[in-house]
């Protein structure tokens, strides 16, 4: 598994930037002018960044952006690192500014003059999310492990102090990415149930629900879709109580279908392989679940996961087949690839008969449909409340997190309509990511705020993005930490 970049705190000292090894950053504006660590570099290298900031190239070069002096004179650094940046900044300028750096740098050793500039934290935050790679299955790597970067800062504790809480959250959307990166035959249900309950260590309360339990709770749509698979289907529960005593949490409930062939109703082969990410909503609850713990948030927080592999088996669920759900409506499968919605209504039913929460979130890789209207930049959010909805897609905003909302009705729930159950599966092609929204929203309690998350097109990407290198992406920790700490957290 990958763990955050090490990252130190040092003193902000010019005087020994000749010394330096590995690769050294400093600041230049795009206007031009350098500061003290900036001016230092260029008289050490007689001068190469005023021919830089000189140059007719450096007109085009905007605010963010890394401009590299390899073996400058005069240094012993392997790379000058020239970040052009504005002196005014937002949080996410700042921490792409951080990112870029890191992507520059690969995990070779990098030190930050940042010196005394605002944003530095989210600067370092940048450099912390941008400091992944997934290679726990590839063999013989030559390459050294992520070197070390060093922040060196005017108020090195204070900031340190500052990045805790933000190198938490960082940790989160690692282990979201780790989760949805890992290959279906190493995260089985029952090791992925194990990395939650690993989560103990740091003071979540963890209870794996196993069948048996499931059965005695009457979850019969989500044992439905796992019933095809020799991984045992679970639902895990981690439980976060640093609020008020009597507060009723914040229930999150994730998807986490392990491997998705669609079962019997098989999906084709070609790009079969990327429902390795199929339990994508899973692992953003598991990864703000633990940077909820690591930061010590002061909030109530319940995450509930269900764990199922959907496989074609000759004991898969059948289309046509009828099955009772827990809250006791019962469901016509018309199509066993539409499973997550099977998994999610039992966990959400449970989750509010068991916490009744303040507010619900579901996240899933729900529908291909979400990907053909919002495509990767923005997940599908849906919503029976706005003050809840309209707080969840401020933080996404503020978070760099794309979140656009998409519309509820009757005439879409009408969709769903059986002949012979209480409702389909499916409610046919058009708006299928608004009609699956429909599906959870039956198990919705009257009066319970609720948002449904589709993530299937953000929470891997082929390409890579600001914060992340093609794959996992871990949408979705950030904006939930943030939407805690503004609206559930006690001061
Ligand atoms: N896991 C898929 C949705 C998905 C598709 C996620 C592409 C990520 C990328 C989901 O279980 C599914 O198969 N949905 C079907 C629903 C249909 C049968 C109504 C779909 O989108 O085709
Ligand atoms: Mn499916
Ligand atoms: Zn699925």
């Amino acid at each position: 598994m990958s763990s955050l970049t090490p990252i130190r705190f040092a003193d902000y000292d010019p005087k020994a930037l000749s010394g330096m090894t590995g690769r050294v950053a400093v600041l230049v504006t795009p206007e031009g002018s350098m500061d003290q660590a900036a001016r230092t570099a260029n008289r050490l290298s007689k001068g190469a960044i005023a021919r830089l900031i000189e140059s007719d190239g450096f007109k085009k070069v905007k605010s963010g952006q890394v401009v590299s002096i390899t073996w400058p004179a005069g240094m012993q650094a392997e790379a000058l690192d020239v970040l052009v940046l504005s002196r005014k900044l937002t949080p996410v300028e700042a921490r792409k500014a951080g990112a870029k750096l890191a992507s520059v740098a690969a995990g070779k050793p990098l030190t930050v003059m940042v010196g005394n500039m605002n944003k530095a934290a989210d600067l370092t935050l940048g450099i912390a999310l941008r400091g992944y790679e997934f290679e726990s299955h590839k063999t013989a790597t030559d390459e050294a492990p992520r070197a070390e970067v060093t922040i060196a800062s005017k108020v090195p504790s204070d900031l340190e102090a500052t990045c805790a809480p933000l190198l938490a959250v960082a940790e989160g959307v690692h282990m979201t990415r780790d989760l949805v990166n890992e290959p279906a035959n190493v995260l089985t249900t029952t090791e992925f149930a194990r990395r939650i309950d690993e989560m103990k260590a740091i003071g979540l309360e963890v209870e794996i629900l196993e069948e048996a339990d499931l059965e005695k709770l009457g979850m019969r749509t989500l044992l439905s879709v796992g019933q095809g698979s020799d991984s045992p289907s679970k639902v895990a529960v981690m439980q976060w109580n640093g609020g008020a005593k009597d507060a009723a949490p914040l229930a999150l409930v994730g998807k986490g279908v392990v491997f998705d062939t669609g079962g019997i109703s098989l999906k084709p082969a070609g790009g079969m392989e990327d429902m390795t990410m199929d339990m994508g909503g899973a692992g953003v609850v598991a990864g703000t679940m633990k940077a909820l713990a690591l930061r010590k948030a002061k909030a109530n927080v319940v995450g509930l996961v269900g764990l199922v592999e959907n496989m074609p088996s000759g004991n898969a669920i059948r289309p046509g087949d009828v099955v009772k759900s827990m809250k006791g409506d019962t469901v016509e499968i018309i199509n066993t690839d539409a499973e997550g919605r099977l998994v999610l209504c039992d966990v959400l039913w449970y989750a509010q008969e068991r916490f009744k929460p303040a507010a619900v979130i579901d996240l899933a890789t729900l529908t291909g449909a979400i990907i053909i209207g919002l495509g990767h930049e923005n997940a599908g959010v849906f919503s029976n409340d706005d003050a809840l909805c309209n707080a969840f897609l401020k933080s996404a905003n503020a978070e760099g997190e794309g979140a656009w909302r998409m519309p509820l009705g009757k005439a879409y729930d009408d969709q769903l309509k059986s002949r012979i159950a209480d409702m389909k599966n499916v409610g046919g092609r058009p708006a299928g990511s608004i009609t699956a929204a429909q599906f959870l929203q039956r198990f919705i309690q009257d009066g319970v705020p609720w948002i449904h998350l589709d993530i299937a097109g953000v929470a891997s990407v082929k390409s890579d993005t600001d914060f992340a290198p093609k794959g996992a992406t871990g949408w979705g920790v950030m904006a939930l930490n943030r939407l805690v700490s503004d609206k559930f957290e006690a001061e």
